[in-house]
């Protein structure tokens, strides 16, 4: 071995990280393992005390300052989790830290920051204008500086999670999956792992939009990326360390990219398995070696993914629960074209059958055709083209869109709008208890007398199931057609006198 790796390894054992950092647990995930043919083991480091191991690399670094330094105080530019662990470092060893963070900072990470009693000075928009900004602070009152990642003491704090997996796993071990950022928690697990165990891959995880290291490791130098994805907010770097390059250039195996679609299947995944929520960085680790499983087709392997980091804004959940899906293959999404004339409405239920229907858009715009968008809830992909044949055979034209970010994103969204048919229309909201088939039963019961004009439905995983419906009724059926719903047993509200249904959709 060679004695900057020694080197390395002196510096992981002999790094202080458990003042501020717990043992993190490594858990066999035993419903992913089943699912995905390998056991898959989770190094649990959402379960740090400030929900990353972001804690370890900073504290290894400012234990090992002088009392002079520590008297100074410490500085660092942070998107949130190395902020968190300074902070917490600097309340344990009794110094004062000022943390820049950029203005697009999710709220959870800054409160958490402040609570720890950290100075926060909110500047830029990105990693790097808070980076600059903190070197001048640095110069301007002498703090001491702490990076987030090419620092050997960071790198050898975020070792210590390479030396208790070994520690904890002593069986064989073939892979473990490591998100990437700046590549301070990669270079430090590979620089431990490889001097103990070399047989066990080292594979770096990064999103398609944010692949700093992978790019440089092509250039073989560190590149500066132009822009990179937000999304997965605590491994967005444009640029990557030097002396992390160079530990991931001599000791990391392989890389994979993910998208944003696979890491919210992740996070899903992590859920369902331990009832936490990640982070999109810290379901990285996940993503990355579900991808790598199927592209090397792995049986039977040990894998650790670590699970880096669990600061979830609340309020992206939302969108993680819809993209999940997404990820996973489990939704299809149509726009399903037939005939605008009786009955053709209901043979498209009775076609799409008993799935679980998750979308349902419509909105008269055509004498001769309707265009339906139609969202069904399937096991894999490989159910899509059954689904079209079944629709064509039907008489159907079905447009594929379950890969158009388009449609997913806007369209799907945006279906409606006014319309010069749609005579005497009204318009209903109504309410149903959600379940399998409910959807479908409510269709069923419309009666074909009179003309559905709009039609709104989303499965949106709460108790009730709302539909929005219009229906051309003339003006002499309507004391009829009050009997025919009333007869129904929805709920409902008329909204035909609606100022925004007026506004938006006549
Ligand atoms: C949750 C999480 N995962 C991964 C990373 C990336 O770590 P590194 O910059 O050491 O590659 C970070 C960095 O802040 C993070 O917060």
């Amino acid at each position: 071995m060679e004695k900057w790796h020694l080197d390395y390894l002196q510096r992981i054992l002999n790094a202080r990280v458990y003042d501020v950092a717990i043992e993190s647990p490594l858990e066999l995930a035993e419903k992913l393992s089943a699912r995905l043919g390998n056991r898959i083991w989770l190094k649990r480091e959402d379960k740090q005390p400030v929900h990353s191991f972001k804690l370890r690399g900073a504290y290894n670094k400012m234990v090992h300052l002088s009392q002079a330094e520590l008297d100074r105080g410490v500085v660092c530019a942070s998107a949130g989790n190395h902020a968190q662990g300074v902070a917490l470092s600097a309340r344990q060893l009794g110094t004062q830290a000022v943390v820049v963070m950029p203005v697009t900072t999710p709220r959870l990470k800054l409160d958490a920051v402040r609570t720890l009693g950290a100075q926060v000075v909110l500047k830029g928009d990105s990693y790097s204008d808070a980076y600059s900004h903190a070197l001048e602070l640095e110069k301007r009152h002498q703090y001491v500086f702490v990076h987030p990642f090419d620092d050997p003491d960071v790198i050898a704090g975020q070792g210590t999670v390479g030396m208790e997996i070994l520690r904890q796993h002593q069986h064989p071990l073939d892979a473990v999956f490591v998100a990437i950022g700046g590549g301070g928690l990669i270079a430090g697990v590979a620089a431990y792992i490889k001097a103990v165990r070399p047989e066990i891959k080292i594979i770096g995880v990064q999103t398609a939009d944010s692949d700093a290291m992978i790019q440089s490791i092509k250039a073989d130098e560190p590149v500066l990326l132009k822009d990179v994805g937000l999304f997965s907010d605590g491994t967005a770097v444009k640029k990557v360390g030097t002396e992390t390059f160079r530990l991931t250039r001599e000791l990391v195996d392989d890389f994979v990219t993910v998208d944003t679609d696979a890491i919210c299947a992740a996070i899903k995944d992590a859920f369902e398995e331990t009832r936490s929520i990640l982070e999109p960085a810290g379901a990285l680790g996940i993503a990355g070696m579900k991808q790598y499983i199927a592209q090397h087709g792995l049986e039977d392997k040990n894998l650790v993914a670590i699970t880096c980091g669990a600061n979830m804004n609340f309020d992206r959940l939302r969108f993680v629960a819809e993209q999940a899906e997404a990820g996973e293959g489990r939704e299809a999404l149509f726009a399903v074209t037939i005939p605008e004339e009786r009955g053709s409405f209901k043979r498209l239920c009775q076609t799409i059958g008993q799935r679980n229907v998750t979308e349902f858009s419509y909105r008269i715009s055509d004498e001769r055709e309707a265009h339906v968008l139609v969202g069904l809830a399937i096991s894999n992909r490989g159910e899509v083209p059954e689904i079209n044949q079944s629709l064509s055979e039907q008489g159907f034209t079905a447009l594929n869109l379950v890969d158009d970010d388009l449609s997913k994103e806007h369209l799907r969204y945006m279906v409606g709008g006014r319309s010069q048919l749609g005579e005497n229309e009204r318009l209903y909201r109504f309410e149903f208890p959600e379940c399998p088939g409910a959807l479908m039963r409510f269709l069923s019961r419309m009666h074909p007398n009179w003309n559905i004009s709009l039609f709104h439905y989303r499965n949106s995983g709460a108790d009730y199931g709302r539909i929005l419906v219009g229906i051309e009724v003339p003006e002499e059926e309507v004391p009829a057609f009050r009997d025919f719903i009333d007869s129904l047993s929805y709920r409902y509200v008329d909204e035909t006198r609606n100022p925004a249904y007026r506004l938006f959709l006549r």
